[in-house]
């Protein structure tokens, strides 16, 4: 499986403590096992010596019954990962690999080149401060070579390395290396790299991945290892701002208050100003304590307690920075996403965002293009599918702490998690803060929802019917807000064929518009709960995660779901509108239960078994619940 952004931070962190020594560089290889991508990455292991020697002894045996290299070493099974993908003779996933020369520590992300694999690519380019892009040298810069630059150069990733690879098989020649360094350049003018360097190679020869090659007489460049050994990449979060996410507040007795997180960027010391983000409050450092004493400096990458010289309220999530350097907090910023999810991005679709050490719920809220990662052709688009990069706005539940992802890779990198799978279904990249909604804030009224329904003598909710067409929502609705009246209780009735002929008339039935649909309807339905009213709803709101947004949207209490369970066959018997008719004879397209999907409920408050029942009796069940529940008297 893929690993999310976080996970891989998590599984290098081990290795780098090791390195922290000597200078480290991470960075990714990009292209397909053709380029030779597996053997460049091999080579370099094998001729830095580090690998183990039962390692070999396994390689020499593997080598006799996969490799394409005859009686020599297939380097490219040293990183080809397990048998069955070898078998399979490709990639998947993201490896790391490690090695060391006297000068540098090395860690590489080894990623497949495959398209359907974008999401394992970001994944691996996350951590990077350099890509090297394998290009055939009989093929030149490809469409691939294209996406995987603009996938780098997403990601943040400044210099990149053209590996032109495979030189010999094109007998050395110094033109076709100058014609692919023209094409490539010409190609990335557009990307915003500090640094291009082409280096000619062969990573089955070894012709200049670690030693010079005579064959390349009129090559004056570095070897591979040289520079990468030699090359500044500027990624050290050390000359960044401060920023400490919290953790955790590690209060163990009365006496102690101290802030748990790993510093994202800078350096802290006793007696440094901070701020907490999101309050603007101030103090001062007064410790950073660890398992081994306290510190007189904390760096990023250190994981710490910090005490304050006052008590401030802080909580998990909180950022604290220097009162100079204050990270931007808003609910709405631009943003790059990675779809990383079978299941399509809905604007409108409520998420979970984790940036750094913060989770809240958040939608995107208008998708801006989707961009063509062979082409960076930009598209209009209403959803996004696995693998695709879009610009989006997105707003989040409470204003959050961040600083954009060109700044600051740790505070600027998010992931939007799928709230029904808990998988991660996004990365994410800030552009930058919007500040369209900070002028705008909630006015209190003093005749309140309480106030508004005690005059009714009522408490306001929302009754929502979900179930197919033709499940009898609409009658059974009827007949309970028909008693209600009889009761003298104010209702409202919203029902989805008539809301479509006016606010969502201009909403149809994919998807899409689907969970825009539901999304509109639970903003009606919650200022109609404002105004003290039970609202019945009548829409087939097919998608759980739609559903659960309206739960969220009206209260704890306030949301009692009533699904109207009728199988699909009676559905179609009765077909009140001849529409399954049509529909089955392919007349209707996305026609729910026919062709668009329906998600049963699992934690309706009510369900209503239509067969063989009467419709007024299971009316009278839903008024007893509303009974039950308070929300009128009996
Ligand atoms: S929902 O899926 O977005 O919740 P909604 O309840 O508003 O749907 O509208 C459903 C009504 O629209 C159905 O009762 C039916 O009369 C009509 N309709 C027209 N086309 C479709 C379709 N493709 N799928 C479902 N209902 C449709």
């Amino acid at each position: 499986m893929a690993q999310p952004l976080a996970a891989s931070l998590a599984s290098t962190a081990a290795i780098a403590e090791a390195a922290s020594e000597k200078s480290l560089l991470r960075f990714i290889t990009c292209g397909s096992v053709d380029d030779g991508k597996s053997t460049l990455i091999g080579r370099l292991l094998y001729d830095t010596k580090l690998i183990f020697d039962d390692q070999l002894a396994a390689l020499e045996k593997d080598s006799r019954k996969y490799g394409t290299t005859g009686p020599a070493i297939d380097l490219a099974l040293l990183v080809d990962g397990l048998e069955a993908e070898r078998e399979q003779g490709i990639t998947i996933d993201v490896a790391y690999r490690y090695f060391a020369t006297a000068k540098r520590t090395f860690i590489v992300a080894d990623t497949p080149g495959h398209e359907q694999y974008t999401r394992n690519m970001a994944t691996g380019a996350s951590t990077a401060g350099l890509a090297v892009i394998l290009v055939d040298a009989r093929k030149g810069v490809l469409t691939q070579t294209k996406r995987h630059s603009f996938i780098c150069s997403l990601l943040g990733i400044k210099n990149i390395v053209v590996a032109i690879n495979k030189i010999d098989l094109v007998d050395y020649s110094h033109v076709v290396f100058a014609e692919i360094e023209e094409a490539y350049r010409d190609f990335a003018e557009q990307l915003d790299f500090d640094s291009i360097t082409p280096i000619p190679m062969s990573a089955l020869t070894g012709a200049n991945v670690t030693t010079p090659s005579e064959d390349l007489p009129w090559y004056s460049g570095p070897t591979l290892l040289e520079h990468l050994e030699e090359v500044d990449v500027d990624t050290d979060l050390r000359l960044k701002p401060f920023r400490f996410p919290v953790q955790w507040v590690n209060r163990p007795n009365l006496n102690f208050r101290g802030f748990s997180g790993t510093l994202a960027s800078g350096e802290v010391r006793p007696g440094d100003p901070v701020v907490v983000s999101s309050s603007g409050k101030s103090s001062r450092v007064a410790s950073i304590v660890t398992m081994d004493g306290e510190l007189d400096v904390a760096e990023a990458g250190d994981s710490v307690t910090i005490t304050l010289e006052d008590e401030v309220d802080i909580a998990r999530g909180d950022v604290l920075a220097p009162p100079t350097a204050r990270p931007e907090v808003a609910n709405q910023f631009s943003a790059k996403l990675i779809w990383m999810e079978e299941e399509r991005l809905f604007p409108g679709r409520s998420y979970l965002l984790k940036l750094a050490t913060r989770t809240v719920p958040a939608t995107v809220t208008g998708l801006k293009h989707k961009i063509d990662v062979n082409t960076l052709d930009e598209l209009a688009a209403k959803t996004l599918a696995l693998n695709e990069i879009a610009e989006v706005n997105i707003e989040t539940g409470a204003a959050i702490a961040f600083d954009p992802y060109s700044d600051n890779r740790e505070t600027g990198a998010f992931i939007l998690i799928d709230r029904e799978t808990n998988a991660t279904a996004a990365a994410g990249m800030v552009l930058h803060g919007l500040r369209r909604a900070t002028n705008i804030h909630r006015h209190a009224t003093s005749v309140d929802r309480a106030a508004r329904a005690r005059i009714k003598r009522q408490k306001a909710a929302v009754l929502w019917f979900t179930g197919l067409s033709g499940s009898g929502k609409s009658t059974i609705a009827d007949l309970v807000e028909q008693k209600l009246a009889v009761r003298g209780q104010h209702t409202m009735l919203l029902d989805g064929d008539n809301i479509r002929h006016g606010l969502n008339k201009d909403l149809g039935f994919t998807d899409a518009d689907r969970v825009e649909n539901i999304r509109r309807v639970g903003e009606v339905a919650k200022l109609f709960v404002d105004a003290g009213t039970l609202v019945i709803c009548c829409f087939i709101s097919p998608f759980e995660a739609e559903r659960a947004l309206v739960r969220e949207l009206v209260g704890e209490g306030e949301f009692v779901e009533v699904f109207v369970d009728t199988p699909l066959e009676t559905c179609i018997a009765r077909d009140p509108k001849g529409l399954y008719r049509r529909a089955l004879a392919g007349e209707i397209p996305n026609f729910t239960g026919v062709s668009s999907p329906y998600e049963r409920p699992d934690n309706a408050e009510l369900v209503l078994a239509t067969a063989d029942a009467d419709p007024d009796a299971l009316a009278e069940r839903v008024v007893a619940e509303m009974i039950s529940r308070g929300l009128i008297e009996a």
